[in-house]
């Protein structure tokens, strides 16, 4: 059973996990290789309901790499991976999404030849929900999301902006209790941009889920993020508040600098 509030986020009842639940999300001393190359060495990262987490660094540190590994695309070459204590190392991609983890990819990449709807109909089905059940969340994740209007629209028409938050809608029907953006606002003009932070911020504060948000933008980080955590060739650079990551040399050496 779906209960969908008029906000348009749905809780299913008699769910194995209790959706009010503080967990936590964990990275332990992850590595991983790519044949000779070092992509992640020995991260850690963990983050809680509520939070709102920063990961930054310049191209090819490893933030995509850490998120597939956070959602059993990618498994660890070393270390561990932990969902509220369980090690979810070996688990799959749909394993994680069931857990209660859910993700956006680099690039927007949605089903370009489903519609709007049927897009956000796949992440509830997912997770187990009936047809029935998807369709009305899709409708109201849909609706809340200001994508009503394109609802029958294959999702391949749709603008950059609004090809994210389909991204986003399509992760939040699957009820996450984490939320992993890969870079949601990379291409997008300014509008569109402040649109995607005020998205962004409202799923945080509605408490329900733990967000992780991959971005270049400094000002979108810098805007939504208590914590950021960076990373730089693969290695945990620094984690702090947005002044400590502003104000650290080696940040500006590494990233901001470069920008
Ligand atoms: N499947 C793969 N096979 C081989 N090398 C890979 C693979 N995936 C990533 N890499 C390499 O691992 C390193 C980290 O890549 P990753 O995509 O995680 O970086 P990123 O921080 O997300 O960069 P960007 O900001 O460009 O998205 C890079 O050197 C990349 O070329
Ligand atoms: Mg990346």
């Amino acid at each position: 059973m779906l209960a969908i509030s008029d906000t348009g986020s749905a809780t299913r009842t008699g769910d194995a996990v209790p959706r009010q639940h503080v967990a936590e999300l964990r990275a332990e001393s992850v590595s991983v290789d790519f044949g000779g190359l070092r992509a992640l060495n020995d991260v850690t990262l963990a983050l809680s309901t509520g939070d709102l987490l920063g990961l930054i660094g310049p191209n090819g540190a490893g933030k995509t790499t850490l998120l597939n590994v956070l959602t059993g695309f990618q498994r660890p070459t070393a270390g561990q991976v932990h969902l509220d204590g369980e090690t979810g190392s070996r688990w799959t991609p749909q394993q994680w999404v069931r857990k209660g983890v859910a993700r956006t990819f680099q690039g927007a990449r949605v089903f370009g030849r489903l519609t709007v709807r049927e897009n956000v109909e796949v992440g509830a089905v997912a997770v187990g929900a009936s047809r029935a059940e998807a369709g009305e969340q899709a409708d109201a994740l849909v609706r809340h999301y200001g994508l009503g209007e394109y609802a029958q629209r294959r999702a391949e028409t749709l603008p950059a902006g609004l090809r994210r938050r389909l991204g986003i809608a399509r992760a939040l029907a699957s009820q996450p209790r984490f939320l992993l953006l890969d870079e949601p606002a990379a291409g997008l003009n300014d509008s569109e941009r402040a649109e995607l932070v005020g998205l962004v911020q409202e799923i945080s504060d509605e408490g329900r889920c733990g967000v992780v948000i991959v971005e270049h933008s400094m000002p979108v980080i810098m805007r939504l993020c208590r914590r950021i955590h960076v990373l730089d060739g693969g290695q945990t650079l620094m984690e702090g508040t947005p002044e400590e990551v502003r104000n650290d040399p080696d940040v500006r050496a590494a990233y901001l600098g470069a920008t």
